[in-house]
């Protein structure tokens, strides 16, 4: 696992978009797995910006997102103001769970063949939670899962209680599986703030540990690792 230590948010930002950047740069077509939360948000600015600043074309450019809350649309009303509208990214090129499904294990099993037909996410980006969580694989989650149903742990619903200032906070999500995650060939995981130190130095142990689901991340050829001073202090303490 390659670690990338950068200062703080905006240099976390600028050096995730670069990254992400030259993927979709140098390729002819390529499938990106998206996140969403607040790690991610400033690395999305500077891709706006540098999809304006090139003029590059994105029809190429296919994505297919990790979660969506259960009875809601939250996530797609973030990628849609956050990414897709305004890097420019064509609407029928992306995908994210459908948390109004009627039958919601058919759309888990309809949301796997989506990424199959696609061939595969070329590369995965991350966020990690305060618990350890990716995607929204909760602590003891199966390392084999594929995208399934979840119960939100409290740690969880808290810390994203602020993004439901309007509607209730729907208690169940759609999830890609750890099974799922880990078939990318490539991952990019993005931890930022104190909050993430304990799980980002469970991490860097090396060892696998189900109640903390990113550490399954070492079993995985391709994974980079952008933290800040924060997400790193408990790492550091100890070396
Ligand atoms: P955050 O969420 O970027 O809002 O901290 C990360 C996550 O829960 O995976």
């Amino acid at each position: 696992m390659k670690l990338i230590k950068v200062s703080g948010e905006e240099e976390l930002s600028r050096m995730a978009a670069e990254y992400v950047f030259s993927k979709i740069k140098n390729a002819d077509r390529v499938v990106l797995g998206l996140a969403t939360g607040r790690t991610p948000l400033g690395m999305y600015r500077h891709l706006s910006k540098y999809s304006k600043e090139y003029k590059l074309s994105l029809s190429h450019v296919h994505t297919v997102n990790l979660d969506e809350y259960v009875g809601s649309k939250a996530y797609h009303a973030y990628m849609h103001q956050n990414v897709f509208d305004p890097i420019g990214i064509p609407n029928h090129q992306t995908h994210i769970p459908d948390g109004y499904a009627v039958d919601l294990e058919k759309e888990c099993m309809r949301y796997e063949a989506v990424i199959q037909q696609l061939g595969g996410i070329d590369l995965q980006v991350l966020g990690i939670g305060e618990n350890g969580h990716i995607g929204f694989n909760e602590p003891g989650t199966d390392f084999s899962s594929r995208t399934h149903v979840v119960e939100l742990t409290e740690s969880t619903l808290s810390a994203n209680a602020k993004y439901f200032t309007r509607e209730k906070q729907p208690r169940k999500a759609i999830t890609m599986g750890i099974g799922t995650i880990l078939e990318s060939k490539e991952i990019l995981l993005l931890a930022a703030g104190l909050k993430k130190a304990h799980a980002v130095r469970e991490l860097f142990k090396g060892s696998l540990n189900e109640n903390i689901p990113a550490t399954v991340l070492n079993h995985h050829p391709n994974v980079t690792v952008i933290a800040d001073r924060g997400a790193r202090s408990l790492l550091e303490e100890e070396s």
